[in-house]
């Protein structure tokens, strides 16, 4: 079950900030772990997070008989969703919801900020044809400016996604990041496992954990 934050209650779901979700942190924010270590930590905290994601779903009653012969007045997951994975990082998260939701469908987003603008530009969006009648779970490990979340939110609203069936589930979050999204696009919840420091001069988070992507895929 996730927590949440003060001030920002309603939007940013923080992971309970438990010793063994610190341990897992210690790990990735390591710049000596290496790329196995730090892939299958951050896919432990990434299914955490998913977890988080689908518990802020609507669910609808549904009853099942049990082996010794009750009803168990149970729920489950009632409209339909799908994730949506921001290329690269988010690409990252794809195998944490599909082990948690096999049979997911999983859109993609291709979003480069163009050298010359500086300016977030769509290079590629591949979604669920009948997206605008699913809850979507935005997948980017990496909140930061918030630059390509809002780009990638733009492209949702744009196909027909309110803005409240929009869950964003990001690894850390940079408050700059978070206060982007809230202002633009107050209706989207965000799930976290980490609020960080701020962001220095090149956009990075601090304390941060480095590039994701180059860390993940063996980039760096
Ligand atoms: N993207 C990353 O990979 N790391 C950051 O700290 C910020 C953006």
């Amino acid at each position: 079950m996730a927590h949440t934050t003060t001030g920002v209650r309603e939007a940013v779901h923080l992971l309970p900030q438990t010793n063994q979700l610190r341990a897992l942190h210690t790990v990735i924010r390591d710049r000596h772990a290496d790329r196995d270590q730090f892939v299958r930590t951050s896919g432990r905290i990434i299914r955490q997070l998913v977890e988080a994601g689908l518990e802020l779903l609507p669910f609808e009653p549904y009853d099942v008989q049990t082996p010794v012969g009750r009803t168990y007045h149970g729920l489950r997951i009632g409209p339909p969703f799908c994730g949506v994975a921001i290329a690269r990082a988010g690409e990252s998260m794809e195998a944490g919801l599909r082990s948690v939701v096999p049979a997911v469908r999983i859109g993609k987003i291709l979003i480069q900020r163009d050298p010359a603008t500086k300016q977030p530009h769509l290079h590629y969006a591949k979604l669920p044809t009948d997206i605008a009648e699913r809850h979507v779970l935005l997948l980017d490990p990496m909140l930061a400016t918030g630059g390509t979340a809002l780009a990638a939110i733009g492209v949702l609203t744009g196909r027909g996604v309110p803005e409240d069936r929009i869950v964003m589930i990001n690894l850390l979050s940079a408050p700059e990041g978070i206060a982007a999204v809230r202002e633009r696009n107050p209706g989207v919840r965000m799930v976290t496992s980490s609020v960080e420091e701020r962001l220095n001069d090149n956009a990075y988070m601090l304390p941060g954990i480095g590039d994701f992507g180059d860390r993940w895929f063996g980039t760096d």
